[in-house]
């Protein structure tokens, strides 16, 4: 398996462009399941998760065209879904994969989807997303690991489910955006109640309007879809990663350099502006796309919480608590998303940070010096802040399981690079698909 090595001290300067949204290309990727025409696609990041979801849709017959490996464009056209199905050895490498369970309870009528289980973060249940579908009609058991849906059949060739009202308990993004894709050619309204208002979910509804579905309230919580009779095919283009984007933020912060970001959309980052500016590190939003920031010549402690849309990122705390190393005070960080999302901080612990952990709450003292040593990534997200670690250490650090960051950073060490950061990749034995607990997002 690859590492990363790092030699931690160095400025970052320079541009660096952000590639389009992993999280939005996902479900993206799957509303092409909807329909029988062709769907287009650009800006797809070069990422193993959107591999993974070819791969998928492939197997479901449907036909995934790129005209390069990896590619940011892609064709799907899925004309007709022998297999709607979902299969183990490919949902235990991507959560995601559970994105397909609502386009195809919608266009074919049923659906068996192996159940995704736990991850690093926490136990992410799909529950919600499953009581949904059943208020829509449909039948669900799970059998054999796998959860196997069907829409009531009323007399007609291929069941289709029914609209609803439908109250999440809890906002979930990926709930939120399945239950639109099953909404979108269900039989009459459904209105989603405390729905996720995440940019991503709006970047669905963006694209499913121009496939022909009826969708209303997209950036609020309460969503109402007008099933259509079918959908037809489009071109799209997703909206920039703002996870990616706050990463960098953070990478100029930490390492006290000057970087400019651009191809971005500055207006998803609003509470990681707002909290990087009580860091005491300056945002200047220099257009619509792009962004400078400038190390800060003294970081200071800052509390923040993870919350929902519009709040603040639980996808950004690791890289924030990597900040809050460099901080001089205490920043306390609690995670109010995920039961299990501070793996992060053992290894930074390890790297020389002061953090200690109660329950969801991390206290981070600092500043403190880091020194470079072997950690090992446990998620996405926890491998992007121990590479921000990593980038202001002394010494070296080797990161371990850096396919965990494959998933999801389009070419991260050499956008690093290109901004001067003393990164490499050290390429190991054995792939990433060698491990089985590599589930996750
Ligand atoms: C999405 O995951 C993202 N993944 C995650 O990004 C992100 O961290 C997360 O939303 C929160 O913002 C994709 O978009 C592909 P949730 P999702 O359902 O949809 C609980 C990354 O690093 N819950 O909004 O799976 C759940 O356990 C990843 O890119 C239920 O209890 O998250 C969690 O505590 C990681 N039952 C909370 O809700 C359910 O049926 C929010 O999860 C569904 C969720």
């Amino acid at each position: 398996m690859d590492k990363f090595r790092i030699k931690g001290g160095k400025a970052l300067r320079g541009t660096v462009a952000i590639s389009g949204a992993k999280n939005s290309a996902l479900p993206v990727m799957a509303a092409a399941l909807l329909t029988a025409e062709k769907v287009t696609l650009h800006n797809i990041p070069k990422v193993r998760d959107l591999i993974t979801m070819s791969k998928l849709l492939a197997f479901m017959d449907a036909k995934v065209t790129i005209t390069e490996f990896p590619s940011s464009d892609y064709v799907i056209e899925a004309p007709k879904l022998n297999h709607a199905e979902a299969p183990y050895e490919l949902v235990k490498t991507m959560r995601a994969s559970v994105l397909t369970l609502g386009p195809l309870m919608a266009r074919v009528g049923m659906a068996r989807v192996s159940l995704p289980g736990g991850c690093a973060i926490g136990a992410r249940p799909v529950d919600l997303h499953l009581k949904a579908l059943e208020q829509m009609g449909a039948e669900i058991g799970t059998s054999h690991g796998y959860i196997e849906a069907r829409a009531p059949i009323n007399g007609r060739k291929r069941g289709r489910l029914k609209g609803a009202r439908i109250v999440f308990e809890k906002i979930t993004v990926t709930g939120t955006e399945n239950i639109l894709m099953a909404a979108a050619l269900a039989e009459g309204e459904t209105v989603l109640e405390n729905a996720a208002r995440e940019p991503e979910v709006t970047d669905l509804v963006v694209l499913l309007r121009k496939m022909g579905a009826e969708i209303c309230g997209d950036g609020t919580s309460t969503l109402r879809i007008r099933g259509v009779d079918e959908l037809h095919g489009t071109e799209h283009t997703v909206i920039p990663d703002r996870i990616e984007a706050g990463t960098f933020l953070v990478a100029g912060a930490i390492t006290r350099g000057d970087l400019t970001i651009t191809h971005c959309a500055p207006e998803h980052l609003g509470a990681v502006i707002a909290k990087l500016g009580q860091a005491g590190v300056h945002v200047e939003i220099v257009n619509e796309t792009t962004m400078r920031v400038r190390g800060a010549k003294k970081l200071v402690g800052a509390d923040m919480t993870t919350e929902e849309y519009p709040g603040f990122a639980t996808d950004m705390q690791a890289q924030f608590m990597a900040l809050a190393t460099q901080a001089e005070g205490t920043s306390v960080i609690a995670e109010r998303i995920f039961e299990n999302r501070f793996l992060h901080a053992s290894e930074m612990m390890r790297m020389g940070a002061n953090i200690s952990i109660e329950g969801h709450t991390a206290t981070v003292r600092g500043p403190a010096a880091l020194s470079g040593t072997v950690v090992q990534a446990s998620d996405l997200r926890a491998s992007a802040g121990l590479v921000l670690a990593g980038l202001v250490a002394n010494g070296e650090t080797m990161i371990e399981r850096v396919y965990h960051i494959d998933r999801g950073y389009e070419g991260i060490v050499e956008k690093l690079r290109g901004v001067g950061a003393d990164i490499e990749r050290v390429h190991g034995t054995g792939s990433w698909s060698e491990d089985s607990h590599n589930k996750g997002m």
